[in-house]
């Protein structure tokens, strides 16, 4: 290609640039947040396809939640409500955040939103400015970091200690903070990684944040998702991080509730008036009637729950154990979640190259490490909650072809 040739495309660019009717905002925002899914769609054909690569629970809401929301509709909820949810839901709310979480609010400090996504979108808009910093654990939920460039934040990453099985590092965080730097993000139970973060963990932290002043934005969308008597803790039932922390739950998970949309954020009343003028400003409010079958949720009964806990611990198990089985993979048992996150770096391949792989030769869909950041790298992260026990079976079976046959790729 000649010089002027070259010219000519950068200015061709440049133009495109200018015409764009986009703002820099989208423009400017690398935001991705589905890796193999795209590939695996065009797979869809293939009738023996099994997704491991969604978080999404294969289980129908339980009957009793259903029930609440089709009555509340037919009873007439389908009017405006409470901008920042239902006060019932919300004193409810504040109720199971005392005694589940140690968590003690007031009503006013929650805003039901539109499953944990948006919380942690309102949250990101109305904390950082222009250029601020925020810390990312690496390997991270892809999710967050569009959102945080989104709302004009800058994307620091620093890796858990892969080698403690993917436990959090205080004094690394410690060397990455700035001038700038504004949060950190905790997502506990981990995805992609399956950790539930330890009291002494998350003291490490909390004192970090406490020394910079720093804000700790918490997905704890798994919460309830643990496993072997593992406890989760909410970082902001510990001392001094109520005022700086902005907890986020959702019914998503562990009540196969991912469709209906339902979520919700705590934090303290300056903060949480911030993120509602967002919020009320892009969507008013969330849907009056689907909030009767959040409460219903909250009331019970709750083995419908725990057998869908149960199960997820079933399948955990068998899908643990095969990948151990298998030539070049390690897996660490994860206490929570609904992931595995196995050690493939053995093999030689990429993590994307192995993945594509496996899609192509034996039509399982997973995730590949590096989709959840440097430090993702070398791993997979399979979904033993998106499928039933039988399948789960099916797909740890060519699983297990696969790696058998596979040759071990030359490091040059
Ligand atoms: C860590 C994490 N946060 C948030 C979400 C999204 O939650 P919701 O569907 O409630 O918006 C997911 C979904 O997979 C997730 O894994």
């Amino acid at each position: 290609m000649n010089g002027s040739h070259q010219h000519s495309l950068k200015q061709l660019n440049r133009n495109e640039r200018k015409m764009s009717r986009l703002s820099r905002r989208i423009t400017d925002t690398a935001a991705k947040s589905y890796g193999m899914c795209d590939q695996a769609a065009a797979f869809a054909a293939q009738s023996d396809l099994i997704h491991l690569e969604l978080g999404r629970p294969h289980y129908d809401t339980p009957q009793h939640i259903k029930d609440a929301a089709i009555r509340a509709l037919q009873d007439g909820e389908v009017h405006y409500s409470d901008m920042r949810g239902h006060a019932a839901l919300r004193e409810a709310l504040a109720r199971k955040l005392a005694s589940g979480n140690a968590i003690h609010v007031d009503p006013d400090q929650i805003v039901i939103t539109n499953g944990l996504t948006q919380a942690s979108f309102i949250a990101f808009m109305a904390l950082l400015n222009e250029g601020d910093e925020v810390i990312v654990l690496d390997p991270y939920y892809p999710q967050h970091i569009g959102k945080i460039e989104i709302a004009g934040g800058r994307v620091v990453t620093v890796p858990v200690d892969a080698g403690a099985g993917f436990a959090i590092r205080a004094d690394w965080i410690e060397r990455s903070i700035t001038a700038r730097t504004r949060a950190i993000v905790l997502v506990n139970p981990a995805n992609p990684t399956g950790r539930v973060y330890t009291q002494g963990e998350l003291e490490g932290l909390a004192e970090v944040a406490i020394r910079h002043d720093l804000v700790v934005i918490s997905d704890e969308v798994y919460e309830c998702i643990t496993y072997d008597q593992t406890k989760h803790i909410s970082i902001a039932s510990l001392p001094r991080m109520a005022e700086r922390t902005v907890s986020m739950f959702a019914f998503t998970k562990a009540y196969a509730m991912d469709g209906w949309r339902l979520g919700y954020a705590v934090a303290s009343k300056e903060i949480i008036e911030g993120m509602s003028k967002i919020f009320t400003s892009e969507v008013t409010h969330v849907n009056t009637f689907i909030q009767y079958g959040a409460l219903a949720a909250l009331k019970g009964p709750f083995e419908p729950i725990q057998a869908m806990i149960d199960a997820d611990q079933r399948n955990r198990d068998l899908m643990v154990r095969q990948l151990n089985r298998m030539p070049h993979v390690t897996c660490e048992m994860p206490q929570g979640s609904i992931y595995a996150f196995p050690n493939i770096s053995r093999t030689g391949y990429s993590s994307q190259q192995l993945a594509e792989q496996i899609l192509a030769s034996v039509h399982v869909a997973v995730e590949a490490g590096s989709f959840y950041g440097a430090a993702g790298e070398g791993h997979l992260r399979l979904c033993f909650g998106a499928q039933s026990y039988e399948v789960t079976e099916e797909a740890m079976d060519r699983l297990s072809r696969f790696f058998a046959a596979l040759p071990v790729a030359r490091r040059d």
